[in-house]
């Protein structure tokens, strides 16, 4: 889709030569000069804060939250034997590194933030892009992130009321979901280095807890220790490879559970314009990041198998309580609910963190309304970079925040985030949201990781600072294909719910996006610059 209006080059202050000289595909300029630059006040992308730790623990932070303590009941029976989910459990997670990987590659060459949508936007037009950040928007982002939060109320009321106790009113799961949501927005609202820090050290905390229970279950294994009456003695008798399902729709369906499990792989590429140096980082961050998160999840899994019987663990939503209480009893029980509700209160934070980012991208793109694209409180005043009175600029040196001060942060993004997110805890269907996020959100990850192929048959000499194998997108794209065309056949109802919802994005996108160009058009040729600024407000507010 090619639009009159060369919006990166004003909007981000990285794209007007990209850094590695990059040319948006398709967009003319007209006379840039005469185009306003950003009047939305300051722009994220001009302090570039985040370091390789921060990106570590940005993409560990999502991807370890929910899923390793309570999918893998799922896997189990879809794949039918411990061996054979052990496998899923494996191409999932190369999945999700193939994926990782190709992600970096396009990171590196638009070093921009936003994800999928700058990407899509630059290789398949902007219309792609808009219906990307439309459902990543609406559903994806505060879908996922209502169904981590859900979870972590479930397993913080667990914690305090016993794991025994039955019938927990779902209300009060949903009010302490909605409480955690809250604050993590608040602290997130408040200071971008804060949001970091924490997602910093909630990472060392989820490997430690995952190592905890690798290392339990080995030492249960070897000494045969259960503090609840008899020992496991499944894995000893039960063939490792008995009873593996055949049917290629069950092993689709192990797989979502296991995607499930290793989703947020893509985190680090709503953020890359925050980057100090993104083609050097982004990388390393992925190959660090997905072989430990893999190594983790295996050993993880293969404890679970030590430690309880099958019928167990094919039974149980949360597999790391029951886990916890066969091996110590009570107080097992409780200190792995706490590790769970952590673990999903970090996902939180960094799911919060680069959700803003998105929709702050895009009301700044136009997609949204303009005040969306805004930083700090409020919707047309500037920021005022810099602490203002004593309190706040001791916290500001505190958190790390003394150069912007604090709120320098897409705080009404965030917020729009966070009210979504309310509704689907509020209303939650989770078994309808789990496979809408995975049918719509692999069906952009493969458009997506096509496009990277696109991108080097269109523009073979765009510089890439970092250059994946050929073969890495292209197993990535196979898979994602296997696994949408399963769930064509496998729930045709709820993919064509998927697609009429993307659909809607259509028209929206001819609202917004030729009001937007149309306004840009007008007012580059009259010079009406007092008719620009309403005509702006009446069409982007
Ligand atoms: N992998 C995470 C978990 O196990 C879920 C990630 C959801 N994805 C997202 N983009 N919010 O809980």
């Amino acid at each position: 889709m090619s639009s009159a209006f060369d919006f990166q080059s004003n909007l981000y202050p990285l794209s007007a030569t990209n850094g590695n000289g990059y040319a948006p595909v398709g967009h003319t300029p007209i006379t840039p000069s005469a185009v306003p630059t950003d009047l939305g006040g300051g722009s994220l992308e001009k302090h570039k804060t985040l370091t390789y730790l921060n990106g570590l623990s940005l993409v560990v932070g999502l991807i370890i939250g929910s899923g390793i303590f309570s999918s893998p009941s799922q896997v189990n029976v879809n794949a039918g034997s411990p061996g054979a989910s052990l496998l899923v459990w494996v191409i999932a997670g190369l999945l999700a590194w193939t994926g990782a990987t190709s992600f970096a590659e396009l990171g590196g060459a638009i070093p921009l933030n936003g994800g999928a949508q700058i990407y899509l936007s630059k290789i398949f037009g902007e219309l792609f892009g808009f219906l990307f950040t439309w459902c990543a928007v609406m559903v994806l982002k505060p879908g996922s992130t209502a169904i981590i939060s859900i979870i972590m109320g479930e397993y913080l009321v667990r914690a305090i009321i016993g794991a025994e106790a039955e019938n927990v009113n779902g209300w009060i799961n949903k009010i302490v979901a909605l409480v955690g949501l809250f604050s993590v927005t608040l602290l997130n609202c408040v200071s971008t280095r804060l949001g970091a820090k924490m997602g910093d050290m909630f990472m060392f905390l989820k490997f430690i807890a995952l190592l905890g229970v690798t290392v339990t279950g080995i030492v249960v294994a070897i000494t045969g220790f259960s503090a609840s009456g008899k020992a496991n003695q499944d894995w000893k008798t039960n063939g490792w490879f008995e009873g593996t399902n055949t049917s290629a729709s069950s092993w689709a369906v192990a797989l979502y559970a296991g995607l499930w499990a290793f989703d947020g792989w893509d985190n680090t590429s709503y953020v890359v314009g925050e980057f100090r140096n993104p083609s050097r980082d982004l990388p390393r961050v992925i190959h660090t990041a997905m072989p430990l998160v893999i190594l983790s999840y295996i050993l993880a899994n293969v404890a679970y198998f030590f430690v309880l019987p099958l019928t167990v663990l094919n039974s149980s939503n949360t597999v790391a309580v029951l886990f916890g209480n066969k091996v110590f009893g009570p107080i097992g029980s409780l200190i792995l609910a706490l590790i769970v509700s952590a673990s999903c209160f970090g996902a939180l934070n960094a799911t919060t963190f680069t959700t803003g980012r998105l929709v702050y991208a895009a009301g700044k793109e136009g997609y949204l309304p303009a005040l969306f694209g805004k930083i700090g409180v409020g919707i047309t005043r500037e920021p005022r970079l810099g602490a203002r009175n004593n309190l706040s600029k001791r916290l500001a040196r505190w958190f790390g925040d003394q150069e912007t001060g604090l709120f320098f942060t897409p705080v009404n993004a965030m917020l729009l985030n966070m009210v979504l997110t309310s509704v689907y805890i509020a209303v939650g269907e989770f078994d309808t949201l789990v496979t809408f996020y995975g049918v719509a959100g692999y069906t952009f990850y493969f458009l997506t990781v096509l496009g990277l192929i696109v991108l080097r048959v269109k523009e073979p000499n765009l510089e890439r600072p970092y250059k994946t194998w050929i073969t890495t997108p292209i197993i990535f794209c196979c898979v994602s294909l296997f696994l949408l065309s399963r769930a064509v056949f496998a729930q045709p109802m709820q993919t064509l719910i998927v697609i009429a919802f993307i659909l809607t994005g259509v028209p929206l996108y001819y609202w917004r996006i030729y009001g937007r160009d149309k306004v840009v058009v007008k007012r580059v040729r009259s010079g009406e610059r007092r008719w620009w600024q309403f005509w702006k407000m009446f069409q982007r507010s």
